[in-house]
């Protein structure tokens, strides 16, 4: 199987995360609880699953080999070495509540390797991309990571997945992080958590418990933007520990958060 062109993948990735970002800001207003997922704040709506299909259909739609792992479900297997994360709405409080901070993340992976990933923040007009070895962008425009710092200095944004067993943890572990720093930021969405470390908005990013769909784009956006973005113990980013900064300070917080224990109450 020939690679495929990492330029189509990004077109195709961008036209995806607009068209599901204009349906999904269409029907914001009013929108409601559909059903709840780990633990009862753990909610999706309908245009979760709406946004979700709309993007798949866009993807499969023009290439109909390639595999799919999306969020909600959205589940295709491919033959083409192409796989695409897809997370429709990261931030779904937020969009519940009515607020700005959510966006759809699509990313593609070719053999298993991050190589297109966009974030597209559509209440606030903003379009981050990035292609393997050719920097990250917004709205079009080359974007990098903030100068180093010192952990004392570093504004951190973190999140909390909503898994009901993970919550007292993740309080455990801020409550050893917050002194340490300049301050928290929680956004509501690792994809723009990701983002925010790529333009030098915050300068790092750490979670425990997030998945692929939450970094797949992110991930190659910070990475393009000259973070550094990895897991526990020179892993790539995964279940246990998505963490993003620049270098230096990625070190410096790995081994704050490294000695913490696992990340749930069992
Ligand atoms: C969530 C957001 C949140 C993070 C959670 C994710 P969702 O994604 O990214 O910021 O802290 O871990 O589950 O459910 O809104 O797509
Ligand atoms: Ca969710
Ligand atoms: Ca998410
Ligand atoms: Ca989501």
């Amino acid at each position: 199987m020939t690679n495929p062109d990492p330029r189509e993948l990004l077109d195709l990735a961008l036209e995806a995360a607009r068209k599901g970002g204009e349906l999904a800001a269409r029907g914001q207003r009013g929108i409601s609880v559909l059903d709840t997922k780990s633990s009862p704040t753990d909610v999706v709506t309908e245009m979760d699953r709406a946004t979700e299909k709309l993007i798949r259909d866009v993807l499969l739609g023009a290439r109909p080999d390639d595999a799919i792992l999306g969020e909600e479900g959205g589940a295709a297997r491919g033959s083409t070495g192409v796989r695409w994360l897809v997370d429709p709405i990261d931030g779904t409080v937020n969009y519940l509540y009515g607020r700005a901070e959510w966006a759809v993340s699509v990313a593609a992976e070719v053999d298993g390797e991050t190589v297109v990933g966009v974030v597209e923040i559509p209440v606030r007009g903003l379009t981050y991309s990035a292609v393997r070895g050719q920097g990250a962008r917004r709205n079009g425009e080359p974007i990098s990571a903030a100068a180093p710092v010192e952990l004392g200095m570093a504004l951190v944004a973190t999140g909390f997945g909503y898994e009901a067993r993970r919550r007292r943890k993740q309080a455990q572990v801020l409550s050893t992080v917050l002194p340490r720093v300049r301050d928290i930021r929680r956004v509501g969405s690792a994809a723009i958590d990701l983002c925010a470390v790529a333009e030098g908005s915050v300068n790092a990013y750490y979670e425990r418990g997030a998945y692929p769909w939450d970094w797949g784009a992110g991930a190659l956006i910070a990475t393009e933007a000259g973070a550094r973005v990895g897991g526990l113990r020179g892993t790539p980013p995964n279940h246990d520990l998505l963490l993003a900064a620049v270098p230096g300070l990625f070190e410096q917080l790995h081994d704050l958060l490294e000695p913490l224990g696992a990340d749930s109450d069992d």
